[in-house]
């Protein structure tokens, strides 16, 4: 059976392939915290990208079976500094193959901890999670993770892409999964709480759940996958079959 968040253009997945799929979604906005402790206070923004703009936040489609790519998001001038300058080394680097995960964490240690930069890409949905694309290219992809309360992921991998995401607001509550031996099943490992500014990394095959348990307060998570993150395989708790 398919999760349902399967089918939202901007959740893990991504593969809107039907019409009723591609429909526009109207996120929800809500106000950018002015700074997040322990960060320092935020960047200013240039005056070309103030007014969000909920369509190019959408993940493009991608063809599952050739894991073709689908660029998307934002030009680099369009962004706010420190989020070129990201883009920039992340270019650099790419030499035409995925980037290794060290350097996707290193590069979100050194990322600017300023929160209005991200003010384009802050929108949430009511129904599940939203993933709000930035920039997506052959080699890498970074998406702005908008979580209310008690929202969560399916239990899933990384299905080939390396990820490495940092904590900009509220905590996550990440479970992570392990099969078990000589067996099919998946069992929760271990579980961890990520305040602001923690920077996480997940191999491709690693098993985990993120999702925001606070009761009363949203997170954000900022993500970069290499290479862009084409399919993830879903797993249940007690059965580590993958349901897509
Ligand atoms: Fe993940």
């Amino acid at each position: 059976m398919t999760d349902p968040r399967l089918l939202h253009p901007t959740t893990h997945g991504t593969q809107p392939s039907t019409a009723a799929s591609a429909m526009p979604v109207a996120p929800s906005t809500r106000p950018v915290p002015s700074s997040v402790a322990p960060m320092s206070a935020p960047s200013s923004m240039p005056s070309s990208i103030v007014v969000p703009d909920p369509s190019r936040a959408v993940v493009p489609s991608t063809a599952r079976s050739t894991r073709e790519i689908v660029p998307g998001g934002y030009e680099l001038r369009e962004l706010p500094a420190p989020l070129r300058r990201l883009f920039e080394h992340l270019d650099a680097a790419a030499d035409g193959g995925e980037l290794p995960l060290d350097l996707l964490r290193v590069e979100l240690e050194q990322l600017d901890s300023g929160t209005q930069m991200l003010a384009p890409f802050w929108m949430f949905d009511a129904g599940t999670y939203r993933r709000n694309l930035i920039r997506r290219t052959a080699t890498y992809e970074a998406l702005l993770l908008c979580w209310l309360p008690g929202q969560r992921s399916p239990i899933h991998d990384h299905r080939g892409s390396g990820c490495a995401f940092r904590v900009i607001d509220g905590v996550v509550t990440e479970t992570i999964y392990e099969r078990a031996k000589g067996s099919e099943l998946v069992c929760a490992a271990s579980m961890r709480w990520l305040p602001p500014g923690t920077i996480c990394a997940s191999r491709e095959f690693d098993i985990h759940e993120v999702a925001n348990m606070q009761p009363q307060a949203d997170l954000v998570t900022l993500h970069l996958y290499s290479p862009p993150l084409s399919d993830v395989n879903l797993y249940r708790s007690a059965d580590s079959t993958p349901v897509s």
